[in-house]
């Protein structure tokens, strides 16, 4: 008898996963943070009152958190399709990752190779982590976003060709984001790693803006470095960065000096990681499951699991295809008005993600955000941290964008009831 394929749930059972989504409020938000399941929640609460113990002992609690530890730093390079490849270390934010891993190429100087490209139209966190090296004699390229005028709507874009001119010998790393976190394209980051390997430098890809969306796969991308915040994928407020064993293998973590320098990921995590955090990621593996329409999985502790690469493949295809329902509604309803405009590519498809930014000339988008938010709609103005993108756009900065950022538990009844909305307050 053959097995069934499995079914992936509805959006209903979906949405019935996460305790935030019984509100009224229509979150369009979530690239600020997405909300998390129930068997998120449970992983984290559970661990806290049953283990919350120090690593390293010999009795069973202290095994059991020393593998929750090891089982979410499993569940990342899964995620990312690393374990052939690379290590992950986990840290409290992308921010602070960033920082962690600019801090460490100060310290490995190789007066060769002493610029960096660095692509501005991303978030600050992966930008002022590195302009700050050009104190200590690193030169600092930028990078910028264009005006593509090949579009039906000239539409800022991060075009990889454009980094050509950029690079030399001399380049050590180029930093950029796989999708900005207000255009919403994503960006062919095996075309940058690519460019980048071929005069001898290292990428630095922030996947933080696409991770809520899809498995990104770090051998096929060929990167380097690639972190992101697992706040924004159905998780703890903490975040993961990812490096091939030769990218470590050049640098010293800043753990205590009596911690061998190859103690990876523990010489990068000062003092470890926050251990209810873990027990989060490990519980996304059950939500992934149920995703894949593997519910009937069982649960069990992080190391026993057999957890298999092709569960997450299958869990972010059903998402992708449920949000890209949900793009096109709203795209090709911003693409239907002549007052506004959409500032990113403006059409819908696998090329870009759910996180949709517009402005509608004249009038102002902290107003229209904060209108919304009274009337129960979760939606966001401003540059996002995304400042230096905003300021080449010629945008006000504070004022900004308006950012609507679905993900796949989103519902097209929200965005119907977000067009009906605007179609009033632009009337
Ligand atoms: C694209 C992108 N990169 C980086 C960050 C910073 O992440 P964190 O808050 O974990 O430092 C954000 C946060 O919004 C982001 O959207």
């Amino acid at each position: 008898m053959n097995t069934p394929a499995p079914r992936a749930p509805s959006l209903e059972q979906i949405r019935a996963q996460f305790p935030a989504l019984l509100r009224s409020t229509a979150f369009l938000d979530n690239a600020g943070g997405s909300h998390l399941p129930r068997c998120v929640i449970d992983a984290m609460t559970r661990y806290i009152a049953e283990n919350y113990v120090q690593l390293g002992g010999d009795y069973p609690e202290s095994l059991a958190a020393t593998e929750n530890v090891a089982g979410a730093h499993d569940m990342v390079k899964l995620l990312l399709n690393a374990h052939a490849v690379g290590e992950v270390v986990l840290a409290q934010s992308t921010t602070a990752l960033c920082h962690l891993l600019a801090s460490c190429y100060a310290q490995a100087p190789r007066p060769d190779r002493n610029e960096i490209v660095v692509c501005t139209a991303g978030h600050e966190a992966n930008i002022g982590a590195w302009v700050k090296l050009a104190e200590r004699g690193w030169v600092v390229r930028e990078w910028r976003a264009e005006l593509d005028p090949d579009q039906n709507q000239a539409t800022w874009r991060i075009l990889p060709h454009t980094l050509r001119d950029l690079l030399s010998e001399r380049t050590r790393l180029v930093t950029f984001p796989h999708v900005s976190n207000i255009l919403g394209e994503i960006v062919d980051a095996a075309e940058v790693a690519a460019m980048a390997h071929s005069v001898g430098a290292k990428v630095v890809c922030d996947g933080v803006a696409y991770v809520p969306h899809r498995a990104p796969d770090v051998q096929r991308l060929g990167v380097d470095w690639y972190v992101y915040s697992t706040y924004k994928v159905y998780g703890p407020h903490a975040a993961a960065l990812f490096g091939t064993r030769e990218a470590f293998a050049e640098l010293e973590g800043p753990n205590h000096y009596f911690i061998p320098r190859d103690r990876v990921p523990y010489k990068f995590e000062l003092g470890g990681v926050n251990h209810e955090s873990c027990a989060a990621i490990n519980g996304l593996w059950d939500y992934l499951c149920f995703l894949a329409g593997e519910a009937s999985l069982p649960a069990r502790s992080p190391s026993t699991l057999t957890r298999d690469r092709a569960i997450i493949e299958r869990a972010f295809g059903a998402m992708e295809k449920l949000e890209l329902v949900m793009q096109s509604m709203l795209i090709d309803w911003l693409c239907s008005r002549r007052d506004l405009k959409i500032i990113g590519p403006a059409h819908s498809g696998p090329s870009r993600v759910p996180t949709i930014s517009f402005v509608v000339p004249g009038r102002s988008s902290r107003e229209l955000a904060t209108r919304a938010n009274r009337d129960g709609l979760a939606i966001r103005y401003g540059h996002f941290y995304s400042k230096r993108l905003i300021d080449s756009t010629g945008l006000e900065p504070d004022d900004g964008v308006v950012r609507v950022s679905l993900v796949h538990y989103s519902s097209p009844a929200e965005v119907t009831r977000l067009i009906a909305w605007l179609e009033r307050a632009l009337a």
